[in-house]
């Protein structure tokens, strides 16, 4: 288990001593040292990038070509493989909307996406531009290979699948389902929005040609994200947005783009949220992502072992300790996800999300049509708070 220090670096846990916060799949609480890397743009750098030669500008840049480095570095990719995005959801949407699917036109993807990761082809699904088919889940809610080579054949152009599942947090082998896609001529799209977090990812190791992932959703600052490419991707897709710094020469009649990732860059960036998500990589490295993993594995399976004899407790996923992460995800039969939600909130000051968790297909797949309740761990959460959780819903289901 990790040092409970670490929770000193923390305002918010600081500030809230009797709030209990397991709503980390949605978005996670933010260390000092990333509040202060987004304050020393304001307070210290000023400026934009790219553009200007007086030496505020020249600092801007020093500190977005750090920040796309570190993000390199703790991906296991090169900087020219990171563009940024406002989140993952627009890193998926890029990728959707400048795909070519002028030769190949059948996506296969998962009954089990984030709608982020479903609706960008959903849409084109249903103006016929492409065909969409989904791989369903073993009874449990987890995939193995051979969903994926009875769907991936020679007419697939892509695979757009989840690394770790939101809903269930259980993971998707997206190395082997690379190997197929890649076997058959496709290429494959990682939304690894919950993998990043909580994984280490190896981004040249894994052979995906496209990752996308958010930064508040690993200690990092809101409105922040990227699409992490191989190179000979992001050299052959147009770009999706357009603007200021996406070109390299601009005539009423013609356009040369700039070599990515900056043709994909447009406008002024986030600057402040480049250099508190690099600040918040350095973070998480320096803790160390298989320690954050094994963190958060553990704090999974004593939720699972305080409450998986609960009768009037549906909870939902595998139920082998190694194939789970720390979401816990449940109903309790007979009262409303939502107002379980609030229950805990009251009774105890715990945070969770209640509903579809932007992934109803999936939901509906499980038999959650009305939602669930999700507790979803990270490296801040102690023993002791996941044993409270278990108590206070075992008061709860007494209740309903
Ligand atoms: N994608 C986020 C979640 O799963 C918002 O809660």
């Amino acid at each position: 288990m990790l040092s409970e220090k670490l929770r000193e670096d923390f305002p918010i846990i600081q500030k809230y001593k009797d709030v209990i916060y397991l709503d980390n799949a949605c978005t996670t609480l933010k260390p000092q040292v990333v509040i202060d890397a987004v304050k020393a743009y304001y307070e210290e750098y000023g400026g934009c990038a790219g553009r200007s030669a007086h030496r505020l500008s020249r600092l801007v840049d020093e500190k977005i070509v750090e920040g796309r480095k570190r993000i390199a570095d703790f991906l296991g990719a090169k900087a020219e493989n990171i563009v940024y995005t406002k989140n993952c959801s627009e890193a998926i949407n890029l990728v959707a909307k400048s795909f070519d699917f002028s030769k190949r036109k059948k996506v296969v993807g998962t009954i089990l996406e984030h709608h982020s990761s479903m609706l960008p082809f959903e849409i084109k699904a249903l103006r016929k531009e492409i065909e969409l088919v989904y791989a369903k889940p073993l009874p449990d809610g987890t995939f193995d290979v051979e969903q994926y080579k009875e769907l991936i054949d020679r007419d697939t152009a892509l695979v757009a699948v989840h690394h770790t599942n939101n809903t269930l947090g259980t993971k998707n082998p997206v190395r082997e389902i690379a190997k197929i896609a890649h076997e058959n001529g496709a290429q494959i799209l990682v939304d690894a929005a919950q993998g990043v977090p909580h994984s280490e990812i190896k981004f040249q190791d894994m052979d995906a040609d496209y990752l996308t992932f958010s930064g508040h959703k690993m200690l990092g600052p809101t409105g922040i994200g990227a699409l992490v490419a191989k190179a000979e991707r992001l050299e052959e897709m147009p770009p999706f947005l357009v603007g200021g710094d996406t070109i390299e020469q601009v005539k009423t009649d013609s356009i040369v783009w700039a070599k990515p990732p900056r043709k994909f860059e447009a406008g002024i960036q986030h600057y402040s949220g480049i250099i508190g998500l690099g600040a918040a990589a350095e973070y998480l490295k320096k803790i160390g992502m298989r320690n954050i993993e094994e963190h958060e594995k553990e704090l999974g399976k004593v939720a699972f072992e305080l409450l998986s004899s609960e009768q009037k407790l549906k909870i939902y996923g595998p139920r082998e300790a190694g194939k789970r992460t720390g979401i816990f995800t449940f109903n309790v039969r007979g009262i409303t996800p939502h107002q379980v939600a609030m229950m805990l909130d009251k009774m105890k000051g715990i945070a969770v999300r209640s509903g579809v968790f932007c992934a109803q297909p999936g939901m509906d797949f499980m038999g959650a049509c009305d939602g669930a309740v999700r507790a979803s761990f990270y490296l801040y959460n102690t023993k002791t708070e996941i044993e409270v959780f278990a108590d206070t819903l075992k008061k709860v289901v007494q209740i309903a």
